[in-house]
């Protein structure tokens, strides 16, 4: 059967980093707090020149390299972020100009911390029914751009990525095994921007109210997101008649070690099957996972054959899985 095969990953990080102990002299923490509570050391921050659009572009040109595919084979560019270049068009279609992808649709997909999944599914499905041959997925943030500065409870969490992927179709066993997406619009305020979209239009009143930051309520999301990473990844499993033991390795959205820490413990996972580098990036939302799966692969921990388990949790809520052989 055909399958989709991821054959090339890359990411991009900016130059700037943020430690926390630069936050210290920001807002009223300390590092010891940040690791303790959240595992980030560090994290990425744009420089005022770079758009979202730069970073997807960086990342996906040395997926393209790595899986030797010229930009004009491309046939569909799909990127997950909530910090794009406009509110419309899409970033994607900037991507495509900046690729020089002239064969390829582009569109952009909105799904918080799982846009990245969300995207991949799509991407999947185009590949599968047979009407794409070569995609490219690509998971893009500048979250800092959205922070507000003021607030502890949040600025120290996330950071500026992008991830990218290629896939290809393929014939065999080797490729994405499935993908699983859901979402619980009820709770949409736990974590969200209020504005500006059409119902909060742009004014001085709501400029100074912030209305334009990312927005949280920490503990909330916490429990929602162990809950629902921990089931969304069972379910993954279970569908696949395979068992936790299989998994070589386990790249969950890269939120907080804690989140990560109680989900991979639900899911049954030893720390060995779990990668993690949200030490070194903070929360960079649809970008963690290409970003963490770029990170493995070029460090030698994938092999071919090797089962591969992406599981997120983001904003709206949405929640995603997929499992892959590589
Ligand atoms: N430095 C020092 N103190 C802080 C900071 C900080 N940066 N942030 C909060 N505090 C204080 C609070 O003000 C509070 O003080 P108070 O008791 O005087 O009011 C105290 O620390 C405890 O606050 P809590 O919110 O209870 O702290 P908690 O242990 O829950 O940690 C955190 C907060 C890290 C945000 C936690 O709730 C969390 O990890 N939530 C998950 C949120 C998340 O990761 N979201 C990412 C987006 S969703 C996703 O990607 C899955």
């Amino acid at each position: 059967m055909i399958r989709a095969r991821i054959t090339g990953t890359g990411s991009y990080v900016p130059e700037k980093v943020l430690t926390n102990f630069d936050l210290e002299k920001i807002i009223d923490t300390s590092d010891e707090w940040i690791r303790t509570r959240t595992g980030i050391r560090e994290r990425h921050v744009a420089a005022d020149h770079e758009n979202t659009s730069d970073l997807a572009t960086n990342a996906a040109k040395r997926a393209l390299e790595m899986a030797g595919v010229n930009a004009d084979e491309i046939d569909q560019i799909i990127v997950g972020t909530i910090t794009g270049d406009y509110p419309w068009p899409a970033t994607a279609c900037v991507v495509q100009a900046n690729l020089g992808a002239v064969n390829a649709s582009a569109f952009d997909v909105s799904a918080a911390c799982s846009g990245f999944l969300f995207a991949l599914s799509c991407a999947v499905d185009r590949i599968e029914a047979g009407h794409s041959k070569k995609a490219l997925v690509i998971g893009a943030e500048i979250l800092t751009r959205i922070m507000n500065w003021e607030d502890r409870n949040t600025c120290m969490l996330f950071g500026d990525a992008a991830g990218a992927v290629v896939i290809e179709a393929r014939e065999g066993e080797n490729g994405i095994l499935s993908t699983h997406l859901y979402t619980d619009g009820t709770q949409l305020e736990l974590l969200y921007q209020p504005g500006f979209g059409t119902k909060l239009l742009p004014s001085a009143e709501l400029l100074e109210s912030k209305a334009h930051t990312l927005h949280m309520q920490g503990n909330e999301v916490f429990k929602v997101a162990v809950r629902s990473m921990a089931e969304v990844a069972k379910i993954a499993l279970k569908e696949n008649s395979m068992s936790v033991e299989d998994i070589d390795l386990f790249i969950p959205h890269q939120a907080n070690i804690r989140i990560l820490h109680a989900t991979a413990k639900r899911i049954g996972l030893k720390d060995d099957q779990v990668f993690i580098n949200v030490d070194r990036y903070g929360n960079t939302s649809g970008a963690t996972i290409p970003l963490a799966m770029d990170e493995a692969n070029r460090a030698g921990l994938i092999k071919e054959g090797d089962i591969l388990l992406l599981d997120a949790f983001g904003g709206g809520f949405t929640w995603a899985a997929a499992l892959l052989r590589w």
